[in-house]
């Protein structure tokens, strides 16, 4: 199967490399398509398969197409690729906001498969959450998640309006945890640690309690239960956190990163 990532950038370096990492597919089968001319330099050394700098090339050849430019590049893009484009081929965009029929109408094409992965697949440990047009086989479908898989975990959603929740929550969600860490980080200065500490007993924490998490069947509340003690100290750290109103701005939060996704889309 032979595929053509358009945008080899931050997103479609990651995506080649973790194909090609995990042997699902050959530096043979790979083609990248790239616009900018330095980017392309920098690809072409990475020796990840053939670069391109023309659709013509490369297009027709492909049975995937991997849609990875930035969503304000989409109907310039469009308007190249579309009378070149085969109905056969299968087309995957992780592009952000960028609805399925908006692409099929695009490209004239039917099989869409529309995707939104996250930040941390650049190390395999990406959260992905896909969707697709009725006309993609199950057979197409089973072998882009094949692919997917290899930056990380993968959940299927039927309806399209899931993808923009997916938005909100695992796909801005890294930015979350940075920001939740960077508090954590900056009080843990203010009580007298050196910056390469506060980052080792933040960073540590989260990684103990995530793995923590995961290795049980314990709820969150249960394992605060567990670590907030009566009268004690983390008590006295939730109870302003609740004060504060810090849960219901956290749900208020990704409620509006939904209501810009949906935004966005229209
Ligand atoms: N980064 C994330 O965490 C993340 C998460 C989820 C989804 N996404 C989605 O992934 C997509 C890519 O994001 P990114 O961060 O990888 O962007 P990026 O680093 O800007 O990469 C996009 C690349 O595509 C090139 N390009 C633009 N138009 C092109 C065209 N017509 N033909 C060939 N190449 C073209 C750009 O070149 P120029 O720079 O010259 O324009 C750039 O090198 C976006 O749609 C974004 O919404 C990203």
């Amino acid at each position: 199967m032979k595929i053509l990532i358009i945008g080899g950038g931050n997103m479609g370096l990651t995506y080649a490399q973790s194909f090609l990492r995990s042997h699902i597919t050959s530096k043979e089968e790979m083609m990248i398509l790239e616009k900018s001319p330095e980017r392309a330099e920098l690809l072409a050394k990475k020796d990840i398969g053939t670069v391109y700098s023309e659709a013509e090339l490369c297009l027709r050849e492909a049975d995937l197409v991997i849609l990875a430019v930035k969503p304000q590049d989409a109907q310039e893009l469009f308007a190249q690729l579309k009378p070149k484009t085969d109905p056969q081929q299968v087309f995957l965009s992780i592009m952000a906001g960028v609805q399925m029929d908006t692409i099929a109408h695009g490209l004239g094409i039917r099989k869409v498969i529309r995707a939104m992965p996250n930040l941390p697949a650049q190390l395999g440990q990406g959260m992905t959450v896909f969707t697709s047009s009725e006309e993609v086989t199950r057979i197409e479908l089973v072998m882009v998640q094949n692919l997917l898989n290899t930056a990380g975990k993968t959940i299927y959603v039927s309806k399209e309006s899931s993808i923009d929740a997916a938005t909100a929550v695992s796909g801005s969600g890294p930015a979350y945890v940075f920001f939740f860490m960077h508090a954590m980080m900056e009080a843990a200065r203010k009580l007298g640690f050196s910056t390469p500490e506060s980052e080792l007993l933040v960073t540590q924490t989260f990684l103990g309690a995530v793995e923590l998490y995961l290795a049980s069947n314990l709820s969150c509340q249960e394992w605060i239960q567990k670590v907030a003690s009566k009268g004690g100290t983390t008590e006295a750290a939730l109870q302003v956190f609740e004060q504060t109103g810090l849960h219901r701005a956290i749900g208020d939060g990704l409620q509006a990163a939904f209501n810009r996704a949906e935004e966005l889309g229209r």
